[in-house]
C-alpha cells in the first residue's frame, strides 16, 4: 500500500484475515520490517483497514492486488487468492485492478479475458510489479531502481499508475502487461542466477585454493556485471527466488521451450547447504552428540520471514546426523520454533554466554560485532563455519578458534 509524504492519499487496506486486521487497526504490524512501524504510525490518519472491500471500493479508482502467489507442488504460482480478489472487484469503468502480486506472463491477458466474460469487461487491468526486497522494503520502496507500468489498453489506468509513482523521481518503463510480468519473472531468475552462480564459483574455489571474496570483488569491479548479488552462501532463500525461478521454468515448458539454464545446474539454494554440513563433518568427524549453534533463522537479516530459509534444511540435516541444533535470531526465533519445534532455541542470556557450542554464521550487525575472545571461551569446541562469509575471520583467528567459509580455499 502506498504511503505518499508528497500527496495525501488515503488508503484503504483490505485481508481477509481479520485478526492481521485488528493488529493493523491496534497499530501494531504483523511482520517485522525495520521502519514499518512508525512509518503506518505517522500516517495512521489516513489508513483504513478492513476485512471486506466495500469501502476501498467505493472510495479508491486504482485497486492494488498485493497478495500472495505461493508455489504448488508442480512447481507454478498458485493464484488462488488471485483469483479470489479478481472475483470481488465491480463491473465499473471508474476503476482499475492494478497487479503487484507476480504472477506468470499471461495472467493479466488471461484475467481481462475473464473480465469480458462475466460482463467486467470496462474494469481496467495494469501490470506494476514490485522489485522492493524484505528487510529493506520502505527503501526500496521508495528508491526503486525502475517502476513498471504495464497496460494493453490506451485508457487512463496506465496514465493514473504511472503519476502515482511520479514523485518517485524513477525511470519508468510504460509497456504492455505481458512484458511488465515478463520483468519481474526475469529479474528475479537472473538475481537468482547471479547468486547461484556465484555460489557454484565458490564451491570450484574451495577446491582450488581461490578466495571467493577476492574473486566476486575482481568479477564485480566489471561495470557490466556489477558487485551486487555476489555474495556467495549457504544459498538464496526467500520466498521469491525459488518460486519464480520455478514459475519461469514451467511457464517455459508449457509454452513448449525447455529453459536450460533454470535446469537442474540452477540449485541456488541446495548448492552450499551439503558443503556446510559437509564442512562440520571434516571438522568434526561424526557429528553425532555434537551441540551445533546456528546463529540466524530467518532467510537473510532484518526480517522474521522463515520462508525458505537455508536454516530449515540445514538444521534438519544436522539433527538427522545425531547433532543437538541450539538455534538462535534476533527476531524469528517465535516463527522458527512454529516451524521447527523439536530445536533448542538460545534467549538473549545465553546469546552472551553461548556455552558448548560449534557455530555456524549470518550477517546480522549483532553477530558481526560479537567479542571472538568471550566466545571463544564459552564454548567446548573450537570451529566456526561462516556460512555468509560475513564474520571477522582474523579476529576469530585470534581467539584460537578455526574459521571456515563458503569459497575461502
Ligand atoms: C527478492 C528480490 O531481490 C526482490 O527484487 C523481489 O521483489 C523479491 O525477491 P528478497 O527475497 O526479499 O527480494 O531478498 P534478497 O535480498 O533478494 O535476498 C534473497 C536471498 O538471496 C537471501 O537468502 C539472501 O541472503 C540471498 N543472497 C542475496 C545471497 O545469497 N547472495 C547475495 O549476493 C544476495
Amino acid at each position: 500500500m502506498a504511503l505518499w509524504r508528497w500527496k495525501r492519499c488515503d488508503v484503504y487496506c483490505v485481508d481477509i484475515d481479520a485478526a492481521k486486521i485488528d493488529l493493523l487497526r491496534r497499530g501494531e504490524v504483523p511482520i517485522y520490517e525495520p521502519g514499518l512501524a512508525e512509518q503506518i504510525a505517522r500516517n495512521v490518519d489516513r489508513m483504513h483497514f478492513a476485512t471486506t472491500p466495500d469501502e476501498a471500493i467505493r472510495r479508491a479508482r486504482l485497486l492494488f492486488v498485493s497478495v500472495g502467489t505461493p508455489p504448488t507442488f508442480a512447481g507454478d504460482a498458485d493464484l488462488s487468492a488471485v483469483h479470489a480478489v479478481v472475483d470481488a472487484m465491480p463491473a465499473s469503468s471508474e476503476h482499475a485492478l492494478v497487479m503487484k502480486s507476480t504472477v506468470p506472463c499471461g495472467t493479466g491477458r488471461a484475467i481481462a479475458r475473464s473480465f469480458a466474460e462475466q460482463g467486467k469487461g470496462a474494469l481496467a487491468y495494469v501490470s506494476c510489479p514490485e522489485f522492493l526486497k524484505e528487510g529493506s522494503a520502505l527503501d526500496d520502496f521508495s528508491h526503486p531502481d525502475r517502476v513498471v507500468v504495464g497496460d494493453d489498453g490506451d485508457g487512463w489506468a496506465g496514465d493514473a499508475v504511472a503519476a502515482l509513482y511520479a514523485p518517485l523521481g524513477a525511470p519508468l518503463i510504460r509497456t504492455d502487461v505481458a512484458s511488465a510480468e515478463m520483468i519481474k519473472l526475469a529479474a528475479n531468475a537472473f538475481l537468482a542466477t547471479k547468486i547461484s552462480f556465484i555460489n557454484e564459483i565458490a564451491n570450484v574455489c574451495e577446491e582450488t585454493g581461490a578466495n571467493v571474496l577476492e574473486v566476486a570483488r575482481g568479477v564485480g569491479l566489471d561495470q557490466r556485471i556489477g558487485p551486487k548479488f555476489l555474495s556467495a552462501g549457504l544459498g538464496y532463500g526467500g520466498s521469491c527466488f525459488t518460486k519464480d525461478v520455478s514459475a519461469l521454468k514451467l511457464l517455459a515448458a508449457n509454452s513448449g521451450y525447455h529453459f536450460q539454464l533454470l535446469g537442474r545446474g540452477h540449485r541456488g539454494q541446495r548448492v552450499a547447504e551439503a558443503p556446510c554440513g559437509g564442512k562440520l563433518a571434516r571438522h568434526l568427524g561424526s557429528l553425532a552428540g555434537r551441540r551445533i549453534g546456528v546463529l540466524g533463522l530467518a532467510f537473510k537479516p532484518n526480517t522474521d520471514d522463515m520462508r525458505g530459509a537455508s536454516s530449515l534444511v540445514l538444521a534438519a540435516r544436522l539433527e538427522s546426523e545425531g547433532a543437538h541444533v541450539c538455534a538462535y535470531d534476533p527476531i524469528a526465533i517465535e516463527e522458527a520454533r512454529r516451524i521447527m519445534p523439536e530445536l533448542d532455541y538460545a534467549t538473549a542470556r545465553s546469546r552472551s554466554s553461548p556455552r558448548r557450542r560449534r557455530r555456524a554464521g549470518h550477517e546480522w550487525p549483532e553477530f558481526l560485532a560479537l567479542d571472538w575472545g568471550a566466545v571463544a571461551e564459552a564454548m567446548a569446541g573450537t570451529v566456526v563455519i561462516d556460512g555468509r562469509n560475513a564474520l571477522d575471520s582474523v579476529a576469530i583467528r585470534a581467539a584460537g578458534l578455526t574459521y571456515d567459509g563458503i569459497g575461502i580455499g
